[in-house]
């Protein structure tokens, strides 16, 4: 089932309920190692970078078990700091692990995560900040090891706002001796999830959802129940597939309040967009007008939600322009969208040109990573006849059944 068929021209209607969030709860799991007793993590999202992060949980002893509302994990036995070869170069979050090892174990031993198609996805920012809270990284056997005899506090500044390593330096922060001040953090709400686990644990951290956190290392964490946000990706991803293919509706429990820009951006192409209790209702026009985004770090348009926005704009009235600030090469589809009688051209590695046309032809293509793939689901809706997305497996990554989500919202769509 690595493949997806997709009927297109149906326009969407009625309601879909929105999963947790990939980006919250993968840094969350990896905090539950600080812990030492059992958490439970509610809402997790049952999907392969989960499974993968569970898997390696498990590899260094804790005891992990699924529920009917969501996730145990009992990191009471956690042994040793060397993580599966196999699980963290195939999935990058596995560096969030980094600074939790550090902080549970004092040394870990991992594989360099590698980069990918989007991007070379260096991991500097988060061995120098490290650095400073004294830990010592060396290479063992052409893998990374790194030491913390005497993890202490220290006072940081990140000068991008690096969300994996925003992420590693709370979780090292937390057990840390003193205190830490990190500043040009990250804003994602991904990271006041994980603080708000933490501090539910008994953490101490001071500025959350601010560019300048206080972290007091030294507390005991204790375990906990805690509720993964829902997925303000996914939710985006949907609300952009709806834009593209037509039609109107809600997208249950999806954070309206974190899709500021996403939700601007929808409407300079025409939508009717309204945040409500039970979600984000969206209503497209009858052809999307042109648009321009600019990706951002939070609160600015996410490059996670680029390649959607693209899909969705090929057949807008005029010509769009999307830059991506944040990745330098996210524009992976662009070749797959243009088979498909798209007129989008590259002006640099950052900045794409869309020309809207009147149609797409329905055609067989392939996802290369996560979010263009999901793109590339997108484009199947707004074609005319049939169309193929094989690769699926990286789409499974982050979206627990995008076609039985888009079913729920009347497309013709199957895994095949
Ligand atoms: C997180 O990746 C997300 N992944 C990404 O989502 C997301 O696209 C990205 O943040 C940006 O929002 C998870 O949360 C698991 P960064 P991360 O460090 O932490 C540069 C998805 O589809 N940089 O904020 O790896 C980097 O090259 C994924 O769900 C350095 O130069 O992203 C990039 O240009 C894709 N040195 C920029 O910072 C470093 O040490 C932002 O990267 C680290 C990063």
């Amino acid at each position: 089932m690595d493949s997806i068929r997709i009927q297109g021209r149906v326009a969407l209607q009625g309601k879909v309920r929105i999963q947790g969030s990939k980006n919250a709860a993968l840094p969350v799991l990896a905090a539950t190692l600080l812990v030492g007793e059992c958490s439970f993590i509610e809402n997790c999202p049952r999907i392969s970078d989960v499974h993968a992060m569970i898997s390696l949980l498990r590899s260094m002893g804790c005891t992990v078990h699924w529920h009917e509302k969501g996730v145990s994990v009992d990191s009471t036995q956690v042994r040793r700091g060397e993580m599966p070869q196999e699980a963290v170069t195939g999935m990058r979050s596995s560096l969030c692990l980094l600074g939790a090892l550090i902080g549970r174990c004092s040394e870990v031993v991992m594989e360099y995560p590698g980069g990918c198609v989007i991007g070379a996805r260096p991991i500097d920012l988060h061995l120098s900040a490290l650095e400073k809270m004294g830990v010592e990284f060396t290479e063992k056997g052409g893998k990374l090891k790194a030491q913390a005899q005497n993890l202490h506090g220290a006072q940081i500044q990140l000068p991008i706002p690096s969300v994996g390593a925003t992420e590693n330096v709370i979780l090292a922060g937390v057990m840390a001796e003193g205190d830490t001040v990190l500043t040009g953090a990250a804003l994602e709400p991904e990271i006041t999830a994980l603080c708000r686990y933490l501090q539910d644990c008994g953490a101490d951290i001071e500025g959350v959802g601010t560019g300048r956190l206080l972290i007091r290392g030294g507390r005991t964490l204790y375990g906990t129940a805690f509720r993964v946000p829902s997925d303000r990706i996914v939710a985006g991803t949907y609300l952009f597939g709806c834009l593209g293919a037509g039609g109107s509706v809600l997208l249950e429990r999806a954070p309206g309040e974190e899709l500021g820009a996403v939700l601007d951006a929808a409407g300079e192409m025409g939508a009717k967009v309204c945040t409500a209790r039970e979600g984000v209702y969206v209503q497209a026009p009858d052809r999307v007008g042109r648009v321009h985004i600019r990706t951002e770090p939070y609160p600015g348009f996410p490059t996670d939600l680029q390649s959607a926005a693209l899909a969705a704009s090929v057949c807008c009235e005029g010509v769009s322009v999307i830059e991506e600030t944040i990745f330098e090469n996210r524009f992976r589809i662009v070749d797959e969208l243009n088979g498909m009688g798209a007129d989008i051209r590259v002006q640099s590695p950052r900045i794409v040109e869309i020309r809207g046309v009147e149609r797409l032809a329905g055609r067989h293509m392939e996802a290369k990573e996560l979010r263009g793939g999901a793109a590339l689901v997108i484009a199947g809706l707004m074609a005319e006849g049939e169309s193929f997305v094989s690769g699926c497996p990286y789409i499974y990554r982050g979206y627990e059944n995008i076609c039985r989500d888009f079913r729920e919202l009347g497309a013709r769509v199957v895994s095949v």
